[in-house]
């Protein structure tokens, strides 16, 4: 399985952001790693799996109290975005948790999932609050 590697393109000028999304990909690519080993246990994946959960929501949690703060006027529809990645991953933990025979499978959607979907929120999603946030001092 292709792992994510960080470029400059990702990054959306705002030092503390781009560190939480270089330890969400970091984390996913963990989870890349755990896949490929053959004698992969079913509770470390389920372990991997929160951590990465738990990561992303605090990452999208910090955006968001930014927006609130700062009354981000494309609020509401960047957190529908969030609100879709949250839901797809709840799911996925829960067929995780419940099917032990599909824990490979399963786990190799949540990665691909991740990446495809925080590499294009980054590009199309993040990227426009970088002048919004820089304007009221984030860094
Ligand atoms: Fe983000
Ligand atoms: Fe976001």
């Amino acid at each position: 399985m292709q792992k994510f590697i960080w470029k400059e393109e990702y990054s959306v000028g705002v030092a503390s952001i781009d560190e939480q999304h270089k330890n969400f990909f970091r984390i996913t690519n963990d989870l890349i790693d755990f896949v490929e080993r053959p004698d992969a246990k079913h509770e470390d994946c389920i372990a991997i799996a929160r951590e990465l959960e738990h990561y992303a929501a605090y990452h999208l949690t910090t955006e968001e109290k930014y927006f609130h703060e700062l009354a981000y006027p494309h609020a509401e529809e960047h957190i529908r975005e969030h609100d879709y990645y949250r839901d797809k991953v709840q799911g996925l933990l829960s067929r995780l948790q419940d099917d032990q025979s599909v824990m490979k499978s399963t786990a190799e959607e949540l990665a691909n999932f991740s990446i495809s979907w925080l590499s294009n929120h980054i590009l199309l999603s993040d990227k426009k609050y970088s002048v919004f946030f820089e304007r009221h001092g984030v860094h």
